[in-house]
């Protein structure tokens, strides 16, 4: 199956912990083409917080996208500005997120209820910065499940100038469920996802939940404009290299990623970032061929780790696997 990826997008999604500026700046080694998302940052953070380490990436990682937390008009807009001033490339508002904490503070999916706020949300934050404003949300939130109520609330924020939409496509239940359970329990409805592009082909609409392999994302793409991924890009990077496949660029190799990730670890140790840190985001590097137990074991949980162990554990895993 083939896609012309001229107007599609791919993208690893947002993930709290997890797409901090380390792991972008290693994704982005496996795959020149995909957007990058920062893991979800609340207004508060950015503008109590120490708001330069928030936003700090690196040049390598564009194309990058800033997603923000927040429902009040002035910090969002705020935010927006810094986003831009720090040239992110664009800035996602976050209406899919079902935890206890974002509810408390009215952020997150409980805002698919107020079409209104988000729409002013976007119109304010448009208004004051050139890159795009979009929103990440969910199919539905809780009773509020039908077709009909997210074509509403996309129809409302669309009309407020948000043109791309990020669809997790699955409902979100605000009580009872913990996160985790809200990315596994509700059922996948990606044909409603496909409807909301039928219904309005002028927006640019991605899909997002559940999808895992190559195959799933050509597949899409024969029905919306973009595919965004989350856990299986995390839990198997590589696959990020096999999706070089839909541009036809060449896959990279293992051995050639890791070539130009080490400079990176010794200059950023040098500046005294914890290395166990950023290697926690490698452990998935060998997923599915041999040694990659003990790839992971080598690097996990070692506040000591070095940059020649990681070396070391490499070679071995790699002389198992020659070709990788
Ligand atoms: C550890 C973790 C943290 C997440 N944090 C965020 C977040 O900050 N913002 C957000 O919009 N979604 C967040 N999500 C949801 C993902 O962006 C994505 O919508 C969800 O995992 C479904 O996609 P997937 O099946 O491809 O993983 C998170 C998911 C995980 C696993």
């Amino acid at each position: 199956m083939t896609v012309d990826m001229t107007n599609k997008r791919l993208s690893v999604a947002p993930m709290i912990d997890w797409t901090t500026t380390d792991y972008r700046y290693f994704a982005r080694l496996f795959n020149p083409q995909v957007y990058l998302y920062t893991e979800m940052i609340s207004t508060g953070a950015l503008l109590y917080g120490n708001r330069e380490r928030h936003l700090r990436f690196f040049e390598q990682e564009h194309p990058v996208v800033l997603q923000l937390g927040g429902a009040d008009i002035d910090e969002m807009t705020q935010c927006a500005e810094f986003a831009q001033q720090h040239s992110y490339n664009e800035v996602n508002i976050n209406v899919g997120c079902p935890s206890d904490r974002v509810q408390h503070n009215k952020i997150g999916a409980c805002l698919m209820a107020e079409p209104n706020t988000v729409a002013d949300l976007v119109k304010h934050m448009q208004a004051a910065v050139d890159i795009p404003v979009t929103v990440k949300h969910r199919i539905g939130i809780d009773d509020f499940d039908s077709y009909e109520f997210m074509a509403q609330f996309v129809e409302t924020v669309a009309e407020a100038g948000c043109k791309r939409f990020i669809v997790h496509a699955r409902t979100a239940w605000l009580q009872g469920l913990s996160p985790k359970q809200n990315r596994e329990i509700p059922p996948l409805r990606y044909e409603d996802v496909y409807r909301l592009k039928q219904d309005y082909p002028e927006l640019i609409i991605e899909i997002n939940g559940g999808i895992e392999t190559i195959e799933e994302v050509q597949s899409h793409l024969q029905h919306i404009d973009g595919v965004m991924i989350g856990r299986a890009f995390y839990h198997n990077p590589y696959l990020l290299a096999e999706a070089n496949s839909l541009w036809d660029q060449p896959l990279p190799k293992r051995s050639e990623i890791l070539q130009q990730l080490y400079p990176h670890l010794r200059a950023q140790v040098a500046e005294g970032e914890p290395l166990s840190t950023m290697a926690r985001h490698y452990l998935g590097l060998f997923q599915g061929l041999s040694g990659a137990r003990r790839w992971r074991q080598a690097l996990s949980g070692k506040p000591s780790l070095t940059i020649a162990d990681i070396e070391k554990a490499a070679d071995e895993v790699l002389a198992l696997n020659p070709d990788a």
